[in-house]
């Protein structure tokens, strides 16, 4: 299957200083990025004069001493969304959100405002909260197991997708001469009584300027596909090769048709990395500074995190992969099972694992051409709808919007301006239906 969108989409990843994880040591990094509100705004700028689709805010929910150091101090994506909004005219925002470790209300709530304040930009990245720690931080005894998190997402969707129908578009009438506020029929309560979650309604916040928010979804797992077959419009993945791409890609849109949805009703976004140097070389002197600000002390850490904060410094670092059985398969499965496999199949000592982990080798380097004709590769081919874009050194991003945007627009591969208001518009997905309209329709017709 090639692609079925006519152009690329991009998202710009907000994450300390671009790079890997001790980027912050950099001469060109601003270090303090991950808390510089200064910083982000005019990254949030730079990035909708480059007219990118959305700016994508990760997160996390427990940290300890050897965390990745810009998780250590760092916004809380919805309220860094909300403030970026206001400074921002056109561009998404998408802003991660856990289910695991929150309630339903209150989030479609946040997330209704964000999309109030934004005029139908808001996104949500939905995911279910990999660290065990987390439990730690909610008053929990124990982390929900793997597949028990995906259920209560797809309950805590269903709940937060019927909050947003609360009201229909128009509601609100606001007739000082009559005294009608609202329009009665157009107040829907959603009287949710379900296993995980027991929600009244309604929403206290109107209808979405577009319908509602944009659903993502990061997990990559069996599980985690299948929730987002059943309820996303966008995945946010990383694949290595086209190849994997292209068959995660499918496999995602036979299953939207399984169920009953139409393939292009969904957005695979793949998270890249990039470095553009003056040739190849340069590219690869760039990659080489900003990899060896990571000691392999620190790799081990950042491999350790994974796997439930496992101490791999008990081991020898020179020595095979040490066997840990299932350790990571309640945290970041998908992510874990990579990292084993690979290891093992190309017989990979303890530090290559940490190191290449650490400090991934960007999925597109060279000059801007031969990035540019990477992603273009990767997009006719159906490997991608579009983009997840982070900076391989802190300064690559720049380079980024600079020299790579330009030709892709050249070639027709992406947009000289923005082509709607909302997400939705700038995605290409079409306006979900008020659920309790259809309802409605479907009782009158039959
Ligand atoms: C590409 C990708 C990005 C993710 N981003 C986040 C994130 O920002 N915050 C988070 O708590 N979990 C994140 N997750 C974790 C998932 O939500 C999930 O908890 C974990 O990966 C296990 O699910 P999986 O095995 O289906 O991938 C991400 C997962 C993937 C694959």
């Amino acid at each position: 299957m090639s692609q079925t969108q006519t152009r690329i989409r991009l998202g710009a990843i907000i994450q300390g200083p671009s790079g890997n994880m001790s980027a912050w040591r950099h001469p060109d990094a601003i270090s303090d990025a991950s808390i510089n509100v200064a910083y982000v705004t005019a990254l949030a700028q730079q990035a909708e004069r480059a007219k990118f689709d959305f700016l994508f805010v990760a997160d996390g929910l427990y940290i300890n001493a050897k965390s990745i150091p810009h998780f250590l101090n760092r916004f809380e994506p919805v309220t860094l969304l909300s403030a970026l909004a206001l400074v921002t005219q056109k561009i998404g925002l998408v802003a991660t959100l856990s289910t695991s470790y929150s309630e339903p209300f209150t989030v479609a709530r946040q997330f209704a405002s964000l999309d109030q304040l934004s005029g139908g930009r808001a996104g949500w990245n939905v995911v279910t909260s990999p660290l065990e720690g987390s439990a730690k931080n909610f008053s929990r005894d124990q982390h929900p197991e793997h597949s028990e998190r995906y259920r209560i997402a797809s309950e805590y969707l269903q709940v937060t997708k019927g909050l947003w129908d609360s009201w229909e578009e128009g509601a609100f009438v606001r007739n000082k001469h009559s005294g009608e506020f609202f329009a009665p029929e157009k107040l829907h309560t959603l009287n949710h009584k379900g296993h995980y979650f027991s929600v009244q309604g309604p929403l206290n916040v109107g209808r979405s300027p577009q319908g509602r928010p944009v659903i993502f979804q990061a997990g990559a797992s069996e599980a985690g596909k299948a929730f987002a077959a059943e309820t996303a419009d966008a995945i946010y993945t990383r694949q290595e090769t086209p190849e994997l791409a292209r068959a995660f890609r499918e496999d995602v849109r036979r299953q939207l048709v399984a169920r009953g949805r139409n393939a292009d009703d969904i957005r695979v976004f793949q998270g890249i990395s990039v470095i553009i140097g003056d040739d190849s070389a340069d590219a690869e002197r760039r990659y080489q500074q900003t990899a060896q600000l990571v000691t392999p002390e620190k790799a081990l850490e950042y491999l350790g995190r994974y796997f439930e904060h496992y101490d791999f410094s008990q081991h020898e670092l020179d020595a095979p992969f040490p066997d840990i059985g299932d350790l990571g398969q309640n945290s970041f499965r998908s992510t874990t099972d990579t990292i084993k496999k690979e290891a093992y199949d190309r017989g990979l000592t303890l530090r290559q694992t940490a190191l290449e982990a650490a400090t991934p080798r960007p999925t597109f380097s060279g000059t801007a051409a031969q990035v540019a004709d990477g992603l273009e590769q990767w997009f006719t081919r159906g490997a991608a709808d579009g983009f997840i874009v982070r900076g391989g050194t802190p300064t690559a991003f720049d380079d980024f919007v600079d020299q790579v945007i330009p030709i892709l627009q050249q070639r027709g591969l992406y947009r000289y301006d923005y082509e709607g208001n909302t997400l939705r518009e700038q995605l290409g997905l079409s306006e979900p239906e008020n659920q309790f309209v259809v309802k409605a329709e479907e009782r009158r017709v039959g």
